[in-house]
């Protein structure tokens, strides 16, 4: 019998129209643009403006494009699974609530929180759905509105993260294409150096956690980034290794767009010249789930059908790890 693979047979993304960008931060915290740009690598960011819009919103208009350009309706999809740490509600789930928003009354969905590495656990998740056989067209969502959990008076982390959602489709594959492997971690001792203190069942919201900042991101850049550093280049030689890939054979590596100088040490383990690395979070900063399907988005002219491209990522918990996927299509110039 011959091997059915899922492989990414479109690619989508929205990011809000408003800008923040680095000048316009000075005068929120003190910073300067240089101290951020030379730090992370960016240099603006999306934000989500409006009353009542949260991350579903942002899916919506992303799953929408991915459906118009793979020309089907969204009653063809039989699964739709969304990574994110913002969701619209504690529940139901953004997936849920997507589906609705959509007319996707066939699929079923739930969302998945793995927070950065939120895409590449969920992407790995749909594959299997293909794999088995049990469906058809899957949908794998990334998408975060950071900006709802942010504190804009914390220079420490109001820099970094911007709202974004990007979203794939995977279908079956019998020529040997699309997912190849991938390799997943999870290391929870890391939590005290990322995470939300309240809204959760441990610390309920209450007047104090409000007034006392904690329903914000809380982040110890330092111990973070050392982990990202080891996690991602580790991961990513590992699944090279065990693929006999070597850096020849690579097109891509498709990383989480965290930090510029994460990016960078990862691409230096594996050998890759720059031209390979997908990258933008000079534009976007760090969409947590939304960074690894935006960077598809924003280079999938320049991906050849059979190429060899490695995703890597690291975040919060910690998670982290890597997926081998051969690209499936090439895309005409439209
Ligand atoms: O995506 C999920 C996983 N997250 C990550 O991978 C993020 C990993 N961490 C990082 O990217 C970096 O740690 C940060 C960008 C968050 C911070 O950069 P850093 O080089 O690690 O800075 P630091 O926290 O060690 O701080 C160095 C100095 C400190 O001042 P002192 O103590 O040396 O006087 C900070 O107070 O920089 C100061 N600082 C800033 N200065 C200007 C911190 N934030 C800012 C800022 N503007 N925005």
């Amino acid at each position: 019998m011959t091997k059915v693979t899922a492989a990414i047979t479109a690619v989508a993304g929205y990011v809000p129209e408003y800008i923040l960008n680095n000048q316009e931060l000075e005068k929120l915290v003190p910073t300067t643009s240089e101290w951020i740009e030379t730090r992370t690598g960016i240099k603006e960011r999306r934000i989500l403006k409006g009353e009542g819009l949260g991350t579903s919103d942002m899916c919506v208009k992303a799953v929408e494009l991915l459906l118009k350009k793979r020309g089907i309706s969204a009653l063809d999809i039989d699964l739709i699974i969304v990574g994110t740490v913002t969701p619209d509600y504690v529940f139901p789930s953004t997936s849920n609530v997507l589906c609705d928003k959509i007319g996707a009354t066939n699929a079923w969905g739930f969302d998945l929180n793995a927070a950065c590495s939120g895409f590449v656990y969920a992407l790995s998740t749909g594959a299997q759905f293909i794999e088995t056989g049990k469906h058809k067209k899957v949908i794998v969502v990334g998408a975060d509105k950071m900006s709802a959990i942010l504190d804009y008076t914390d220079r420490s982390t109001c820099i970094i993260f911007g709202d974004g959602a990007g979203a794939v489709l995977l279908e079956p594959n019998t020529e040997g294409l699309g997912v190849q492997d991938s390799i997943l971690k999870s290391d929870g001792s890391g939590r005290q150096y990322l995470h939300q203190k309240a809204g959760g069942s441990v610390k309920p919201p209450t007047h104090e956690t409000v007034d006392a900042r904690e329903h914000f991101v809380y982040q110890d850049g330092q111990p973070v980034f050392k982990r990202a550093v080891v996690g991602m280049a580790d991961v990513s030689a590992q699944i090279m290794d065990r693929n006999n890939l070597k850096s020849d054979d690579i097109a891509w590596l498709v990383p989480h767009q965290a930090n510029k100088r994460i990016i960078d040490a990862t691409a230096e383990r594996m050998g890759l010249s720059s031209e390979k690395v997908m990258l933008n979070i000079q534009k976007y900063g760090n969409t947590t789930a939304g960074t690894i399907p935006l960077c598809l988005w924003d280079y999938e002219k320049q991906m050849k059908k059979g190429d060899n491209i490695i995703i890597s990522t690291f975040g919060a918990g910690f998670t982290w790890g890597s997926v081998y996927l051969k690209w499936a299509y090439n895309t005409d110039n439209e």
